[in-house]
């Protein structure tokens, strides 16, 4: 490994101080090709202070076993890649620090409820797919002859579903939840917490569409409200209040819903659609 690919994959505090211990590392191991069924395998890790669980798997794989497989993107909390089991608990690797874990033995596996398809890697296929079944997105019949305009929203109204747009599609809760353990079909929380910010949009009129994909055997009424996907979630969503608030809806609010207006479009182009000026100097953006 070069130089730079070393500095690349590095955020700790290697060559600067002295490793503060090492660490055994129980990784969760299946190559389908080769192996008959999943097995752990030991490393050992020297970690510094601000070593995350990530940095940790990655040296790993470039300095101990280069095959073992570990999907991350951003380092930073925020694609949603490198979620997976950390000693018993659904946490971001990148953003586990391996000392606050205060052990000398990290135990790591691949997230619950989701194919394997190999190590630490699951295929997310399913949890997409019930993803797009709520319709994630605003519905409204007036979209392409306002195209130009913004639909408006007062700050009260945004603050309904704020904590919701937070979700970066980890599946942590997806891994969490009792539910989707015993029911593979079931929408899941995260899917379901989405209905319900869609649902609230002042600027969307798609509640009965969305109603259908959710008042299901399978969809909203299979919760049972353990409360573990917002347990887990690291961005501070909470999936089971949504959910509840979604039974709420569908239980009081169907008609209410159906027959209410979409907010109105602006009179003003959105400003967004204008050239931006910079000032003199500048260079062009
Ligand atoms: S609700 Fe939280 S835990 Fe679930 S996918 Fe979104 S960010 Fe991840
Ligand atoms: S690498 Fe993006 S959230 Fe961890």
């Amino acid at each position: 490994m070069s130089e730079t690919e070393r500095m690349a994959i590095s955020t700790t505090l290697e060559g600067v101080e002295k490793p503060v211990k090492t660490v055994m590392f129980r990784v969760f191991r299946f190559n389908p090709e080769k192996d008959e069924k999943p097995y752990y395998k030991d490393y050992e890790v020297p970690i510094y202070r601000f070593t995350t669980v990530l940095d940790a798997l990655l040296y790993i794989k470039y300095n101990l076993d280069p095959t073992l497989s570990v999907r991350y993107s951003c380092r930073m909390g925020v694609c949603g890649s490198c979620g997976m089991i950390i000693n018993g608990k659904e946490r971001l690797a990148c953003k586990t620090i391996v000392l606050s874990l205060n052990s000398n033995i990290v135990t790591v596996r691949p997230l619950n409820n989701l194919p394997v398809v190999r190590d630490l890697i699951t295929d997310f296929t399913p949890f997409f797919d019930k993803h797009k079944q709520v319709k994630p997105y605003i519905i409204r019949d007036d979209v392409e002859a306002h195209y130009d305009r913004e639909f408006i929203q007062s700050m009260d109204e945004l603050m309904e579903f704020m904590m919701i747009t937070n979700c970066i599609k980890c599946g942590l809760c997806y891994s969490a939840c009792p539910t989707t353990a015993t029911d593979e079909l079931f929408l899941g929380p995260q899917a379901l917490a989405q209905a319900y910010r869609y649902t609230i949009d002042t600027r969307d009129s798609g509640a009965k569409e969305r109603f259908e994909a959710v008042d299901t055997n399978h969809g909203v009424w299979r919760c049972h409200f353990a409360g573990a996907c917002s347990a887990v979630c690291p961005k501070g969503v909470d999936p089971a209040f949504a959910i509840q608030q979604l039974k709420k809806l569908l239980l009081y609010r169907r008609k209410k819903m159906e027959k209410r207006a979409p907010a109105h479009e602006s009179n003003k182009p959105r400003e967004l659609l204008k050239k931006v000026e910079y000032p003199e100097g500048w260079p062009e953006q």
